[in-house]
């Protein structure tokens, strides 16, 4: 198999940035760095990734965090700011996190050393709802909603089709939405096209996986069902 899904099997990082490691340089192949992506591996290889070992039969994990305020969805950061990882505590594997929030987004982030899970479920083609609950300044009309369902042109491309419910209504209101897409700062994109700034927003549920009641800063591993759940998923090529 290629050496960049190898790598991301074994939880190194996503297919995407187990490219990215091979580009840099950081990866050894039986004692010779490789930066060719078409670079094969095979069983028995010894394949070495900033100068350890990786192999297969690490204990994968999977967790769900409620991502408080204040903190970026990187490993590091180059601020110095706080991370999702500092929240996380007694787990000694690497984690990465599956997809983003905004610094300033609470809610549901999944995160695990399984890279190829992490493909799967931030994959395009995957589709995966993903619910959030946010409060907005004004009120949402007919228009407005009907809009917002149809999809919306941001940064000059149209996002898929969205749903979104008026849960209460006043100078500030709140909205359910879900979308099906993963871009960047979608919902405050969307929420701002149709006229109506996003004041907090948090992210409730990722397909059936649920935030329930989690606190903000709080983590637990997912079940066996919930994984189960997530590997179902399949990349379409
Ligand atoms: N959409 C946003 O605008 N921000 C997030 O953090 C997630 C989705």
């Amino acid at each position: 198999m290629r050496l960049h899904k190898y790598m991301a099997m074994c939880g190194v990082a996503s297919r995407r940035k187990s490219e990215a490691l091979i580009l840099e340089g950081k990866v050894e192949l039986n004692g010779e760095i490789v930066t060719s992506l078409g670079t094969m591996y095979k069983e028995g290889d010894k394949v070495k990734v900033n100068g350890q070992l990786i192999s297969l039969e690490k204990k994968s994990i999977y967790i769900m965090l409620n991502k408080p305020l204040d903190c970026v969805t990187t490993a590091k950061d180059q601020f110095n700011r706080k991370t999702v990882l500092d929240f996380i505590k007694d787990i000694d594997e690497r984690l990465y996190p599956v997809g983003r929030l905004d610094y300033n987004t609470t809610g549901l982030l999944l995160l695990t050393n399984d890279g190829d899970l992490a493909h799967k479920i931030t994959h395009p083609s995957t589709h995966m709802d993903k619910k959030y609950i946010a409060k907005i300044n004004g009120t949402p009309n007919e228009k407005a909603l009907s809009d917002f369902r149809k999809g919306l042109m941001i940064d000059g491309k149209l996002t898929s089709k969205a749903e979104i419910q008026l849960l209460k209504s006043g100078a500030q209101s709140l909205v359910e939405v879900v979308i099906h897409e993963g871009r960047n700062r979608q919902v405050r994109k969307m929420l701002e096209q149709i006229g109506h700034s996003v004041i907090t927003l948090k992210r409730v549920a990722i397909g059936a996986l649920e935030i329930g009641t989690l606190k903000l800063g709080e983590y637990r591993h997912l079940t066996t069902d919930e994984v189960e759940y997530l590997k179902q998923f399949e990349v379409q090529k």
